[in-house]
């Protein structure tokens, strides 16, 4: 039997409620199918804070790097509002993503079908929409140095972000862009803002390059990225896939998010390179979705962008793909049964809280295997 190796960060607010509904699943993929997760637990972002005064422990740290895969709930809240800078919850998951070099972050939007009306779109701009984003994840103006705030000395202070980006990490992310759109629909759209910044100078040449010398095949587009949001309200399914940099993705992404109904729908994976021997790529899976503190521990958060990342977490660590396709089927029929969470109930559907929303998805995940 595989032994596949588990890391689970829930995090703070609804982190460990929609985990809780991934772990249901697992716990039945291990029963019923012999899967063979081993389950890790840690803490990270306000909950580690809490415990350790650090937003995620080198004990944890050194289980992420060890797993085959981590799954990542959610980080922050008030409560953690006046903490240092340095420990805020969310520099658990930056260290994360920086330190197993989590370089791509794929962010796929789907309006499921019966989903169509919960958008603030209209019906027909969305319906069937099924683009990827493509976020380059470790660099950019995240990690930039310097950063820093300074005292002027004349009442004033100064704050400096730096947007920095190398050509290798342009190109590494763009061949991550390039190669899943042949998988999809051949077309890379890229993001950047040539007309005012330096690094979108060389992010479009070298995305250009790259698509030159290797992925010809592909189409590819190039648009500014403020127009990027524009065209992506006005009309998203003219996208297939999206590649753009860590800034321009955190935003664009929770655009795309939301034309699909709700944040809570969404899923994303944050992969490294394969590793040179082993072929594995590190790998960390979460929804796009954030904490929620306003509605945490009463049981109504959407689990199912959790339970998606899950799905993609099969996919892509594990090569479980026909688990993967029938895990995301279960979601597509639970909503067609017209089962809601609060988030995006509608009139005439049935309002339903977190764990049975988890529960009714893994009847329609055993549905589908049997
Ligand atoms: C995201 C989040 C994070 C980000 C925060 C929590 C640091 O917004 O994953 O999109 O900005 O990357
Ligand atoms: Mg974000």
């Amino acid at each position: 039997m595989a032994t596949r190796k588990l890391l689970l960060l829930p995090g703070d607010g609804i982190g460990p409620e929609a985990m809780a509904e991934v772990e249901k699943i697992i716990a039945h993929m291990n029963v019923a199918e012999g899967a063979g997760f081993v389950l890790e637990r840690g803490l990270v972002g306000g909950s580690a804070f809490d415990a350790h005064g650090v937003a995620i422990s080198e004990g944890d740290m050194a289980k992420a790097m060890a797993a085959d895969a981590v799954l990542f709930g959610a980080v922050g809240g008030e409560k953690w509002a006046g903490v240092p800078y340095e420990v805020r919850p969310e520099a658990g998951l930056l260290r994360l993503r920086k330190d197993m070099e989590l370089f791509a972050n794929l962010r796929p939007a789907i309006c499921y079908p019966a989903l169509a009306n919960s958008s603030s779109l209209r019906p027909e701009v969305v319906e069937g929409l099924d683009i990827l984003i493509v976020r380059e994840l470790t660099g950019g103006v995240y990690f930039g140095e310097p950063k820093t705030i300074t005292d002027l000395g004349n009442g004033q202070k100064r704050a400096v972000d730096t947007q920095v980006y190398d050509t290798y990490e342009i190109e590494r992310i763009s061949a991550v862009a390039f190669e899943l759109a042949r998988t999809r629909r051949n077309e890379v759209c890229s993001m950047e803002k040539h007309n005012v910044m330096k690094s979108g100078v060389l992010w479009k040449e070298v995305v250009a390059a790259t698509h030159r010398a290797r992925f010809a095949d592909v189409k590819l587009s190039h648009m500014l990225a403020d127009a990027g949001g524009m065209q992506l309200v006005r009309w998203p399914k003219q996208f297939d896939v999206i590649v753009t940099d860590n800034l321009f993705g955190d935003m664009l992404s929770d655009v795309a998010a939301m034309l699909t109904g709700s944040l809570g729908m969404l899923p994303s994976a944050s992969l490294g390179a394969p590793d040179a021997k082993t072929g594995k790529r590190k790998a960390l899976y979460e929804p796009v979705h954030g904490s929620a503190p306003d509605i945490a521990g009463q049981g109504i958060a959407n689990p199912i962008a959790m339970i998606a990342s899950f799905a993609m977490c099969l996919r892509y660590s594990f090569g479980m793909v026909a688990e993967a396709d029938r895990l995301e089927k279960a979601i597509a029929a639970v909503l067609d049964d017209g089962i809601r969470t609060a988030d995006i109930m509608s009139d005439g559907m049935t309002k339903v809280s977190t764990g049975a929303m988890g529960d009714a998805v893994l009847a329609k995940y055993k549905a589908l295997s049997a």
